[in-house]
């Protein structure tokens, strides 16, 4: 307000008094900000271009502030209920915090198909390099024990299981909030709750943690109750009433839970008690991770590239079906836009790439998944080549 003010003063040469504008004031404040006004407009070369914004009693004024607030600093609001309700989406162990709804395995099932196959496989199996989700759990050592995080760490010299929602999975309504609020991929938050729901119950069907029927139907209240085989794997235990002396109890015993020194193979810090501040026995990694693919949503946009005024045919193809994956690099395709990498893909020739992405390779599915004839397929490969120059 205050510079807003002197802003006004400096234009008319009028000195107010006061910071506000008091309503006893306002007719004589008209006509001075009609004077603020016609001389600021009239500024055709001020460096916004003369912009004013009106203000509640009908003056104006040539900075953009909060009108939600009139008092004190205007630097926020409070939160509606509404932007409360859109970031308060958790759901807790015991189900509160889910939503209402419910969807079968049946329906599940053609879901899954339509719209999570392409990447996690037919029922979840994984390939491709995309996340598996089933089936982790069924493998078992001689002894006939399901290899879990648990069992690992008894038989220390067992693998570790496949990462799925049988074993890496301590708690299932995670499952409903991860697949509603991140997936698919490409259109995350697109399912309804129903769907989430469906699409929920066919994959925990698809281990036997719930029956595997098609008229099976999940809702709130099932799923709370529903106990994921690896549930008391994870040490330390975060949930039950015992949860914090739990935690405080694992780390206190770091030699014997965190790892008795033989996990860290290269890179390693002092092996423990040496350096007089790790607890003996205790092995850390040296060295930061690299080589981390972050995970899509973290990638940063390119800036946007300049506008060449027509759209390529293929462009808008390319969005609706190849953009999910090769927007960034970090599923292993070219990305569009980097100029180097297709320069690399183009080393091969041209008729190459278009065999290549007409038949599939590596990650990369048949026409991406299409079924789009093969001269859309090469249209849309030129303008993903020509985005990139
Ligand atoms: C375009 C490819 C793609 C599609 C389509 C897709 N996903 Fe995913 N999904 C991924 C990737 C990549 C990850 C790993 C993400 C990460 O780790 O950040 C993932 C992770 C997951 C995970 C977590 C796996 C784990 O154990 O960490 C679940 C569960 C999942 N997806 C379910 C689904 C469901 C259900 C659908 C369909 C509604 C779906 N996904 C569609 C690519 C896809
Ligand atoms: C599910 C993810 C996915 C989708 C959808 C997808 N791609 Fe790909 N694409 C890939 C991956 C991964 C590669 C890298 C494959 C490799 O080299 O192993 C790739 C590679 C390519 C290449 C380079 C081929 C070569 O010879 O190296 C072209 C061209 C291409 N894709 C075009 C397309 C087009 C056109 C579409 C849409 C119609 C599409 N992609 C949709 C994942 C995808």
């Amino acid at each position: 307000m205050f510079k807003l003010d002197r802003k006004l003063v400096s234009m008319t040469g009028i000195v107010i008094a006061g910071v506000a504008l008091s309503l006893s004031s306002a007719v004589a404040a008209t006509s001075e900000n009609a004077a603020t006004e016609s001389l600021y407009k009239s500024k055709a070369g001020a460096i916004d271009g003369g912009v004013t914004y009106p203000r509640e009693n009908g003056s104006y004024t040539a900075y953009k502030y909060n009108t939600q607030s009139t008092k004190g600093v205007n630097f926020a609001r409070p939160a509606t209920p509404n932007e409360i309700k859109a970031w308060d989406i958790d759901a807790l162990p015991d189900g509160s915090g889910l939503p209402e709804g419910e969807g079968s395995v049946g329906l599940g099932d053609e879901l899954y198909e339509a719209q999570c196959a392409v990447c996690h496989g037919d029922f979840g199996a994984g390939g491709q390099g995309y996340p598996q989700l089933t089936g982790g759990n069924q493998e078992k050592d001689e002894n006939g024990v399901i290899i879990t995080l648990k069992n690992q760490r008894v038989y220390g010299n067992t693998d570790a299981p496949k990462r799925s929602i049988g074993t890496y999975w301590p708690v299932a309504t995670t499952l409903f909030t991860y697949i509603r609020d991140a997936m698919p991929y490409a259109h995350p938050k697109s399912l309804t709750n129903d769907e989430v729901y469906a699409i929920t119950a066919y994959l925990l069907a698809q281990d036997e943690i719930i029956e595997n029927d098609d008229d099976n139907v999940l809702n709130k209240e099932k799923l709370a109750k529903v106990v994921l085989p690896n549930r008391d794997g994870f040490y330390p235990n975060i949930d039950g009433p015992n949860a914090a002396e739990d935690i405080r109890a694992f780390f206190a015993d770091r030699a014997k839970n965190i790892g008795a020194g033989t996990r860290c193979m290269t890179d390693c810090k002092d092996p423990g008690g040496q350096d007089g501040k790790t607890p003996a026995g205790v092995v850390e990694i040296k060295y930061e991770m690299k080589d981390v693919v972050p995970p899509y949503a973290y990638a940063k946009d390119l800036p946007p590239k300049k506008d060449t005024g027509l759209a390529h045919p293929g462009k808008e193809a390319y969005e609706s079906n190849c953009k999910v994956c090769h927007k960034t690099d970090t599923m292993g395709a070219p990305a569009v836009g980097n100029k180097s990498a297709w320069e690399d893909t183009l080393k091969k020739g041209i008729d190459k790439v278009y065999e290549n992405t007409i038949n599939g390779i590596g990650g990369m599915p048949p026409k991406g998944g299409t079924s789009l004839p093969d001269d859309k397929i090469k249209e849309i490969v030129d303008y993903m080549i020509e985005a990139s120059k």
